[in-house]
C-alpha cells in the first residue's frame, strides 16, 4: 500500500551515492522521512534529488533537518577577493559561480576544475554536510566527484595503515582551486590545521581516510621527501576511479554530501557559460582517529 513516508533509494554505481525519489523538497518533511533520508545517508554518503524547485528559504529549512546550519567561513583580509561575491547576503548560503555582476563575482570558486578536497578541511571544525542546488549550468562539463573515503581507507596497504595511524596533516587553504600552498612561504595568516590521517565518523564508527590533494600539504613528523612521497600515493589512492560516483548536473538536482567520508572535485567547464550552484552546510566538529 503507498504509505506518504515511502522513499525509494537508487543506488547510482558501486562507490557511493544514491538517488532519492519520491521526496519534495519544498514540503515541510515528517520525522519518519528525515529519518529515512539520514540513513540513506549513511550508507549511500551522496544523496541526489533530481527535478527540484528550492528557494534559498527551502533549502535552508531542509537542510536544519541534520544540523547546525553553518556559516560561511571568513577568509582573512588579504584572501578575501578570493572567496567573496557580492549577491552572498545570507551568512549561511554560499553562491558556486563563475558568474560577475558589473564585473565583480556574485559567489565563489569562479571557472576552471577544482582538486578533490574536504570543504572546510583547513578549519578546526570541518563542516559535516555540504548542500548544493543546481540553478544555471553550462552545456557541458562542471561535473562534480565524489570519492569514497570509507572505501579507500579499507583498502590501503596494512603496514602503511599501520604507519600513520596517530598521525596528523596539515590542511590548508590560500582559495585557490587547482594548486598547493607553498609552505616555503609564511603560512601563519593562512587559514590551516592539523587531523588525523584517519579518522573516526561520528556517525557511523566507521574509519575514513581524510587526506585530499588540494588543502593536504605535509604528515607530522616525517621528513619533507616521505612526506611528499606518502601523499601522493594517498592522493592516488583517494582518487581512483573504483571509489568515485560523478555527478553530472542537471537543472533543478539537488545534491547533498557527507564531507567526513568523501572528498570531492569539480572538472573544467567553458568559461564563457554560466554555472551557478547555491551552496550551504552543516557546522562540524573537531575529528578523532
Ligand atoms: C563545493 C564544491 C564543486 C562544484 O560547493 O564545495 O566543491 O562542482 N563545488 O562546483
Ligand atoms: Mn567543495
Amino acid at each position: 500500500m503507498f504509505d506518504a513516508t515511502d522513499i525509494e533509494i537508487v543506488p547510482l554505481g558501486s562507490a557511493c551515492g544514491a538517488e532519492i525519489r519520491g521526496v519534495d523538497l519544498k514540503k515541510p518533511l515528517p520525522q519518519e522521512v528525515v529519518d529515512k533520508i539520514q540513513k540513506a545517508w549513511n550508507e549511500h554518503l551522496v544523496l541526489v534529488f533530481r527535478g527540484q524547485d528550492v528557494t534559498q528559504e527551502d533549502q535552508l529549512r531542509f537542510a536544519a533537518n541534520f544540523g547546525q546550519l553553518g556559516a560561511r567561513k571568513q577568509a582573512p583580509d588579504q584572501l578575501r577577493d578570493r572567496a567573496e561575491g557580492v549577491l552572498q547576503l545570507d551568512p549561511r548560503v554560499l553562491l558556486v559561480s563563475n558568474m560577475k555582476q558589473g564585473g565583480v563575482p556574485i559567489g565563489a570558486f569562479g571557472d576552471g576544475d577544482m582538486w578533490f578536497h574536504i570543504d572546510s578541511g583547513y578549519s578546526e571544525r570541518p563542516y559535516k554536510y555540504t548542500f548544493l542546488f543546481g540553478v544555471a549550468l553550462p552545456s557541458t562539463g562542471g561535473n562534480t566527484m565524489f570519492s569514497n573515503m570509507y572505501k579507500a581507507y579499507d583498502a590501503l596497504p596494512e603496514d602503511l595503515k599501520r604507519k600513520l595511524t596517530g598521525r596528523k596533516a596539515l590542511h590548508i587553504h590560500e582559495y585557490k582551486r587547482s594548486e598547493k600552498v607553498d609552505l616555503n612561504t609564511d603560512i601563519s595568516k593562512v587559514p590551516h590545521w592539523y587531523h588525523p590521517v584517519f579518522i573516526t565518523h561520528p556517525k557511523t564508527g566507521k574509519k575514513a581516510l581524510f587526506v585530499d590533494r588540494l588543502m593536504t600539504a605535509r604528515l607530522e613528523g616525517f621528513s619533507s621527501e616521505e612526506s611528499d612521497e606518502i601523499l601522493s600515493f594517498l592522493y592516488e589512492h583517494g582518487e581512483s576511479r573504483q571509489f568515485i560516483y560523478e555527478h553530472e548536473w542537471q537543472l533543478g538536482d539537488f545534491v547533498m554530501w557527507d564531507n567526513l567520508a568523501t572528498i570531492h572535485a569539480r572538472t573544467d567547464f567553458p568559461r564563457h557559460e554560466n554555472r551557478l550552484l547555491r551552496r550551504c552546510a552543516i557546522e562540524g566538529e573537531p575529528v578523532f582517529e
